[in-house]
Order: C-alpha cells, then sequence, then structure tokens
C-alpha cells in the first residue's frame, strides 16, 4: 500500500475499491482493479495490468485539470495503481458531453447520421443504476430528486454548476487531445461534494471515460468501446484493448506539457517596476513565462533593437508589453521592428494618461501593436495570443471563465438570502 495506512473499505464497485485513509478522515485511498467491464457489468473480464494503465491515464488526465484551475478531487498518485484522492460522498449521476454523435445517442435519436457535430458540445445525464441501465434523466428529474451529498443538497444552482464543469472539463481535454491529431469524440465525468461542501470532479478519468479517434477516423478508435464491440472476447482481443490503453497513457505524457509561452515586459524606466511587476503576477498565474527588461526606444534605440534580436533569435513563442510613460515610443518602434505581437501598457500613475495614450493608439501605419489599460488586461492579452497554439495556457483562460461563473453565482445566491 505504499507506505499509507488503509482504514475501511468504503465502497467497491466495478473497478475500483475505495479505502478510509486512516491518517486523514478527509482523504481516500482509490485502488484500481485488473478488471474491465461493459453493458452495466454485464459483460466483464479480468485485464492484467489494467489497473496500473488506468492509473497512469488517471492521474495525467487530474494533474492537467488540477494544474490548470478546475477544481477536482484527485491529490496525489499512491503507487502503481492506486491514487489518494478527496473524500467525497458521490452525486450518483454520469454526466456526458458529446461532440460528435455516435453510439447509444445515434440509436435513441434516429436520422441524426454517426459524426454529426455538435457545437456547442450536446450535454446528456444519466442516473447511476446498473440494473436500470443507467436511464437518462433530465434536469428536472435531477433536481427533484434532491439528492444529499455531505450534507448538501443538490439544486439547480448546484447542476448549474455542475453542468457547467462538465462542458469546460470536456473543452479542456478536448484541445489537449487535439495537439496529437486525437479527436475526444464524447466523455462522461462524476461529481462528489467533499466535507467542505465543495463540488469537486471526482471518480476517474481514463480509458473508460471516453471515445477517441486519432486523426478523426473512427476505425482507428483507443478507447473501451474497442472491448463493447467484441461478440467474443479471445485473449489476443484482451492484448489488442490493453495496448490501446497502455497507447493513450503513453499519450498523456505529450498533453501534460506544452512549449513554454513567454511573455517580455519591457520598460522604458525604472521608475516604471511596480506596473510591470503587477504584469509579471497577473502573466504568471496565467501559466506564461515572464521576463522584466529595461530599454528605452528614445534614449538607448540601438540597445532595445539588440535586446529584441536576443528573443528574435530564440526560436521561443513571444508576446512583448512595452511599459512606457509620457510618450511610448517603446511599442512602436517594438512593433515596427519585429513580427512579435507587441501590446502597449502604459503605466497607470502618469499625471497625464489621457494625454499621453494617444502616443500609443496613434501610431505610424504598418504597424499592429495593441493599447491596454491594466496590467490584468495586458496579462490577459499576452495570454489570449499564447492560447491559439497553447492548449495549456488556453485550459487556464477557460476554467477561468469557469471559476467566474461559479463565484458570482454562489455570490449571489449568498446576497439574495442575505437581507
Ligand atoms: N473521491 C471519491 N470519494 C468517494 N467515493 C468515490 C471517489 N471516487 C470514486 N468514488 C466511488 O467509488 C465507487 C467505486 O468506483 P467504480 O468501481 O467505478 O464503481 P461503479 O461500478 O459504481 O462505477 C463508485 O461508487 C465511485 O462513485
Ligand atoms: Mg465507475
Amino acid at each position: 500500500m505504499d507506505g499509507y495506512k488503509l482504514g475501511e473499505l468504503l465502497i467497491e464497485g466495478k473497478t475500483k475499491k475505495v479505502y478510509q485513509l486512516l491518517d486523514n478522515s478527509d482523504l481516500c485511498y482509490v485502488e484500481n482493479k485488473d478488471r474491465i467491464t461493459a453493458g452495466d457489468g454485464a459483460k466483464a473480464h479480468d485485464l492484467e495490468g489494467k489497473a496500473a494503465i488506468s492509473n497512469s491515464t488517471n492521474a495525467k488526465v487530474f494533474q492537467l485539470l488540477n494544474e490548470v484551475g478546475i477544481k477536482t478531487a484527485f491529490v496525489k498518485v499512491a503507487g502503481e495503481t492506486a491514487f489518494i484522492a478527496r473524500k467525497c460522498e458521490m452525486v450518483p449521476i454520469e454526466w456526458v458531453t458529446r461532440r460528435l454523435a455516435t453510439g447509444s445517442y445515434i440509436i435513441r435519436n434516429q436520422g441524426v447520421p454517426e459524426g454529426y457535430r455538435f457545437n456547442p458540445p450536446l450535454m446528456e445525464t444519466f442516473y447511476k443504476d446498473d440494473a436500470n441501465h443507467d436511464p437518462q434523466w433530465c434536469e428536472a428529474q435531477i433536481i427533484s430528486t434532491a439528492f444529499k451529498c455531505n450534507d448538501m443538497k443538490i439544486d439547480k444552482q448546484e447542476y448549474d454548476i455542475m453542468l457547467r464543469t462538465t462542458v469546460a472539463v470536456f473543452e479542456i481535454l478536448e484541445r489537449a487531445w487535439l495537439t496529437r491529431d486525437c479527436t475526444l469524440v464524447d466523455m462522461k465525468i462524476e461529481f462528489g461534494i467533499d466535507e467542505n461542501q465543495d463540488i469537486l470532479v471526482a471518480d476517474v478519468i481514463d480509458s473508460d471515460s471516453w471515445r477517441l479517434w486519432p486523426n478523426n477516423d473512427k476505425r482507428l478508435m483507443k478507447d473501451k468501446q474497442v472491448y463493447r464491440n467484441l461478440k467474443t472476447v479471445e485473449q489476443s482481443d484482451l492484448d489488442i484493448v490493453k495496448r490501446n490503453f497502455k497507447w493513450v497513457a503513453d499519450q498523456m505524457d505529450f498533453l501534460v506539457s506544452s512549449p513554454s509561452a513567454h511573455v517580455i515586459i519591457l520598460m522604458g524606466s525604472p521608475s516604471d517596476t511596480s506596473h510591470s511587476e503587477s504584469i509579471i503576477n497577473h502573466a504568471q498565474a496565467l501559466g506564461l513565462k515572464a521576463q522584466l527588461r529595461v530599454c528605452s526606444a528614445h534614449k538607448s534605440t540601438e540597445e532595445t533593437l539588440r535586446i529584441l534580436s536576443e528573443y528574435e533569435g530564440n526560436g521561443e513563442k513571444v508576446v512583448l508589453i512595452a511599459v512606457a510613460g509620457r510618450s511610448n515610443g517603446l511599442g512602436p518602434v517594438l512593433s515596427g521592428n519585429s513580427a512579435f505581437p507587441v501590446i502597449n501598457c502604459p503605466p497607470g500613475k502618469t499625471v497625464d494618461l489621457v494625454q499621453d495614450i494617444w502616443s500609443s493608439l496613434k501610431i505610424p501605419s504598418g504597424l499592429g501593436c495593441t493599447t491596454v489599460l491594466y496590467s490584468e488586461s495586458a496579462a490577459f492579452a499576452a495570454a489570449q495570443i499564447h492560447a491559439l497554439h497553447n492548449h495549456l495556457i488556453w485550459a487556464r483562460l477557460r476554467s477561468k471563465q469557469l471559476n467566474n461563473f461559479i463565484t458570482l453565482k454562489l455570490t449571489d445566491t449568498k446576497l439574495k438570502y442575505k437581507y
């Protein structure tokens, strides 16, 4: 058990056992089994090595989600086949997102061709009930049941938060898989409520959870559908399933990292340092690698161009932010001598900001530098540029959007009942 002291078995399902962790009542130890099942457990086989592969895939998926700011129950890996998670009371609903129509959807919705693209992705919810084959439930059914998890009632607000989170998680993983030329066709996740009454993405996300088509080609599918489709199951079939699962776990190594996304803040004077540091703090929170330089386009033109050439020559992806008060020569000079995106963010403290801003706005023809006023906006603008090619930066922005929605909603509810 890798040094962990296990308490009672809290729950055992088809593919996992969940134990209480003795040293910490908030946490549990989730042990994967070497077991593959389909059809609500009607079809089931032992598959040696599956627990370790699932554990590896799941850990990397959740590390990615945690890193970009999605609230999940995953804490850390605990040996080859297990992980530590926040102990939750689970909401017994499967939250499904579909980008392309396939599988049970096209059976239930005659006339929709396989591969029909849902944009935005389609959401479906199913009540976890193997005996009744996980019936599809609508919003009203879920809310009317009023599930209680860790003393929290699953009402409209909680439903909305879980639904929005489900789409965000799908879109984040969809973008990640696209970097490997794989289409995330659809996906299922589950939520749990922990002791703090936080709504967390819980359970696991592994090759059982999604359909994955390399090169957007269904025939190349790498997910559990290969097993579901088997009429008879020979060892050689199981070997193929396992090889696919291993391929997915290995690909995940590429998904958890991305090339560095640089933002270089060039300020005209050391007196602009605190404004520039504020940009750096926001940029780092969005996953950007930041560097601060000081150079004056007016007073040290050659040195400014030399500094620019350092970045032109290093092959990295770079966004420049020019911080210059009074007359901003810096941003336009950088923009006129480079193809890098340049964002002007003049320090807000100058007395005549309204006049000064024109030096950033009235730029000569042929230049494309843009201007923002706040340090946070400069960091966001740089992150949005990087998000076009960097799935982890995109994921951070997407997760911020989601968390803004959740925070506003929770605050609104608090205020509604306060007076
Ligand atoms: N962090 C967690 N805290 C508590 N229970 C969890 C957590 N993650 C997963 N579970 C639960 O563990 C059980 C075992 O998982 P699994 O074998 O997948 O069950 P099932 O066959 O019902 O899908 C499920 O009921 C699942 O909801
Ligand atoms: Mg399960």
